[in-house]
This record gives C-alpha cells, structure tokens and sequence, in this order.
C-alpha cells in the first residue's frame, strides 16, 4: 500500500495532508526520512511523522459502529419527545452513547449507521464529504417516464434550491433506485414529488462503501475494523465519496 494511505488509514491525517507531510520531510519509515507519497509499505514498518509512531495516531481503535435496519416507525434521533421508539434502542451497547450518522424519516426504512465516535459521525454528515446513499423507491403513478427520470438525474428545484446530479434507475414500473450525494431533509420525496411521483415507500440500501444486504429489518451488525477503516478513510469528495471509480481500500 502506498505510504500516503497508509498513514491516512492510521488516522493520521486526510489523504492529501499525508501527502504533503511526506513531501515536507515529516516522515520516517524504518528511521529514514521518506519523501515519497507513492513509497510502498506492507504496514510491518516501524514508521514515524514528526518523531510519533503510527500507533500514538490510531483514533477510534476502540470505538464502535453499528449498522440497522430501522423498520419503519422508529425515530432516527437518540430520544424522542413523542416517546417513539429511537434507532438507539435497537443496539445492546451498555456504557456507550450511541450517535444516528444522519437522519431517516420515520416511515423510511433502511441503512442507517450507529457510532459513539461523535467526531466520525460528525464528519460522514458533512456536505463536502458527498457520502453516496442509495436509496429504493416505490412511487405512485408509475412507471415513471423518460423526460421525469432525467429531470431527476439533471437536478430538480426544490424550495432549498437545485439537487445535484443523481443517478437514477427505473428497476421496475414505479420503483426507482435513486443514488445521491446530499443530505437535505426529505430530499428524496421531494424530489420524487417535484416530478409528479409522490412517494409511496422508500429504503436506504447503502451508504458510502456499505450495502444493507440481507440484514433483517431491526437487525444489526457491528462494522468490521476493515469497514470502519474505510468509513475513516473517505475524504471530501474523494472517489470513495462520490461513488466514482477509485482505488479501493
Ligand atoms: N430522503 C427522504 O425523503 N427521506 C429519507 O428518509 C431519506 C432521504
């Protein structure tokens, strides 16, 4: 593996800072200084910046994240003032504050990521990291035609603006997958909305580097360390985040 991912991947910093911590000198591999970015490391290294090893970088070697199902009806906020039940509650993990990575409306069901590391959930909900959701959606009135699923993809004016490009697929007469980037409130209703095609039922089945898979509705699963190290790993707009074809971790 490249030395600059390497040290993105210990936490060190973002892929381009690693970069120009190497170019700057600040970097020891095996107690030489190592200018190179693209210098190949097997991770057995005894490797330093600014004098630290690797190890003084790891962040969040103990902290967890967990992904649900959340059926519909549960709220994706830590409490609710109605008193209905919270994504929180899904997940056995005494001792721990758990942190929504985002929000779903109540009625969506789907992928949504559980941590007690605020700062990592903080950072995946950040615009500029442009982290991909994919979402299933059966609409009304369908199948959706031509001129409608472009306007989808070209972006749609909503009352907070155009969306961004999306891509968008009719799988079936009236049940669109729609892949986008932003986070707004109730975006993807209103989208569907916008373009004629109120939303009847809709699902998240993946985000950023994760599928839902065949996880049973209310079930979890703990992230792998490989999983939470590429959550770690997306950079603003990095090919990672954005979908685009990339080097995978
Ligand atoms: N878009 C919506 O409209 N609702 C969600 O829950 C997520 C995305």
């Amino acid at each position: 593996m490249r030395l600059a991912k390497h040290l993105a991947h210990s936490g060190v910093a973002s892929r381009r800072a690693s970069e120009q911590l190497i170019f700057d000198g600040r970097v020891e591999v095996d107690n030489r200084v190592v200018t190179d970015p693209a210098t190949d490391v097997t991770g057995q290294e005894h490797i330093r910046v600014d004098g630290k090893t690797l190890r003084a970088f790891e962040r969040g070697a103990d902290r967890v994240v967990y992904l649900l199902h959340k059926p519909a009806g549960v709220v994706s906020t830590a409490k609710d003032t109605h008193g209905r039940k919270t994504v929180v509650e899904y997940v056995r993990s005494p001792g721990t504050r758990l942190y929504p990575v985002g929000r779903l409306d109540a009625d969506t069901t789907g992928l949504i990521l559980l941590t007690d590391d605020g700062d990592l959930a903080h950072r995946l909900t950040h615009p500029s990291f442009e982290v991909p959701k994919v979402y299933l959606a059966e609409v009304e009135k369908g199948p959706v035609r031509e001129p409608e699923l472009r306007r989808l993809r070209e972006g749609v004016k909503l009352e907070d603006g155009m969306t961004s490009p999306a891509k968008v697929r009719q799988l079936r007469q009236g049940i669109l997958e729609l892949t986008i980037h932003e986070g707004r409130k109730r975006q993807v209703k209103r989208m569907c909305a916008e373009v004629g095609h109120p939303v009847k039922k809709l699902q998240r089945v993946a985000y950023g580097p994760l599928r839902l898979g065949d996880l049973a509705e209310g079930g979890v699963r703990r992230l792998s360390a490989a999983e939470v190290e590429r959550l770690r790993a997306l950079e603003p707009g990095g090919p990672e985040a954005t979908g685009r074809e990339g080097t995978k971790a």
